[in-house]
């Protein structure tokens, strides 16, 4: 059947590579390797000038010297770090040097929509753009770019076209600390070591393939000593994953959410990371004799699937001690977050599944995403209420355009419970059947979609956009 047919037409299982395969070009051992930044070409302060070209790239990543092609920004996988700053002028150049047509989007970033790389502006092969916005004051955060062309945005993502960015902000009671970049993303291979095709299975699930790669590494090392401090940004940059971390032998406190820092540090156990959400971690170095060091993906349940559920704990990372380091001071309060107002407009948003209809699987109110459609108008600067409801067998990950947002709560086995402290979010899992309440407002005027950011569902039609108009 068409769900094992990718398997079964290129030869054995045996042949697959797997995680047990150990000839990755960065096996276990290697340190983790840095994100390549982007190159500002501007001299100016406040202005930010770069260029990205998608283009497919062959990458050596076997012993043996064997390429897998991937789809890549300027050759790198992931994609260039672009670090900007709040009050930036940005301009970056973009070259679509694929044979289908792109677009750069900058997921959860306040970019006006033409900017912004909606699927109503593909760039044609071959054609180029520039995309210029400047970013306001208060935005500072972990951000990520991918392209959201129509129906293609996963098929681009899954072959490398995705990378990371932070904006700064001169006021950061963190900048003390010592900072770690890790993009996590999803690497399937076939039998010829080639990014194969999705198949139904990832048509249903989200397509998960048989490496999480940590900057384009499998299984790096990472360096921490006893009563160090390091702040780690974390991008969850897989089609699909909802990945549940943890460190157990260390101390963690979440720090910062997809939008920038939360009020104060939160110790936590496990952070659950959908696809497409952003975490900022204060990591505590803390080596206690036989416990895991490593930073490890644990079981998750996210409802009925094909594919089959992880059912332990997985090394993402290895960490290791280099000797001890005082312990830097975390401040007790970060930067104050105003909870919004009273809701000018309510909306109830169904994320359902519909597998009797192949050309319309994944829905959103009932209906599949229709680019020439607007599903319906808001007004910018006017405070939104919406009830996110996963009418559904399989946890959705929701993310909306434009803005960030503030969860007030979410039920937990049916039960309403409140947040127990405010963030500023663009995506949020709501799991199978299960609900979240959030509040946010626009800025800008224009079209702002929203979707499952299971990158497999948005093409296959969970995905709506609503036209905000001048308040
Ligand atoms: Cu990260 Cu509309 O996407
Ligand atoms: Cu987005
Ligand atoms: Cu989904």
């Amino acid at each position: 059947h068409a769900a094992m047919g990718h398997d079964t037409a290129h030869g054995s299982d045996g042949a697959m590579p797997t995680a047990a395969d150990n000839s990755l070009k960065l096996p276990s051992g290697e340190r983790l390797p840095a994100l390549q930044p982007l190159v500002n070409e501007s001299s100016d302060a406040g202005r930010f000038v770069g260029s990205l070209r998608a283009a497919p790239v062959p990458v050596p990543l076997w012993g043996d010297g064997a390429k897998t092609t991937f789809w890549a920004y300027n050759d790198s996988v992931p994609g260039p770090l672009i670090e900007l700053w709040e009050g930036d002028e940005v301009d970056i150049g973009f070259e679509n040097a694929l044979t289908q047509p792109s677009t750069i989007h900058w997921h959860g970033m306040p970019v006006p929509p033409a900017e912004d790389g909606n699927p109503q502006d593909p760039v044609a092969p071959g054609q180029r753009r520039r995309y210029r916005y400047t970013l306001p004051a208060g935005c500072a955060g972990t951000y990520w770019y991918h392209p959201h062309p129509h129906g293609h945005t996963a098929e681009q993502a899954y072959r490398g076209l995705a990378g990371p960015i932070i904006i700064r902000s001169k006021q950061d009671p963190l900048r003390h600390l010592p900072e770690r970049h890790l993009l996590l993303s999803d690497l399937k291979l076939d039998a010829q070591r080639q990014i194969p095709a999705n198949d139904m299975a990832d048509l249903h699930d989200g397509r998960e393939g048989q490496f999480v790669l940590i900057n384009g590494a499998w299984q790096p090392v990472i360096t921490l000593a006893e009563g160090e401090r390091q702040r780690w940004r974390i991008w969850n940059a897989t089609s699909s994953r909802i990945i549940k971390l943890a460190l157990p032998a260390h101390e963690v406190q979440l720090v910062g959410t997809d939008g920038g820092l939360i009020g104060v540090p939160q110790p936590v156990d496990s952070v659950l990371l959908s696809p497409g959400e952003r975490c900022e971690l204060v990591v505590t170095g803390r080596f206690k004799p036989g416990q895991p060091a490593g930073l490890l993906s644990q079981p998750y349940e996210r409802g009925k699937r094909m594919h089959a559920e992880q059912e332990k704990d997985e090394a993402l990372a290895g960490i290791v001690a280099y000797g001890m380091r005082p312990t830097l001071a975390l401040p007790a309060s970060l930067r104050p977050i105003e909870p919004l107002g009273a809701p000018g407009f309510r909306r109830k948003i169904v994320l359902s599944e519909n597998m009797a209809d192949p050309k319309a699987p994944f829905l959103i109110n009932g209906q599949s995403y229709d680019m020439n459609r607007i599903d319906g108008t808001g007004q910018v600067g006017r405070i939104e209420e919406w009830e996110v409801i996963a009418d559904a067998h399989m946890d959705h990950p929701f993310h909306l355009h434009g803005t960030q947002f503030q969860v007030l709560a979410r039920t937990v086995d049916g039960i309403w419970e409140d947040e127990p402290f405010l963030a500023w979010r663009d995506t949020v899992n709501v799991p199978a059947g299960g609900m979240v309440r959030l509040r946010f407002v626009q800025t800008l005027p224009g079209l702002r979609m929203f979707h499952c950011h299971i990158l497999e569902h948005e093409d296959q039609g969970m995905m709506a956009q609503i036209d905000f108009l001048p308040g």
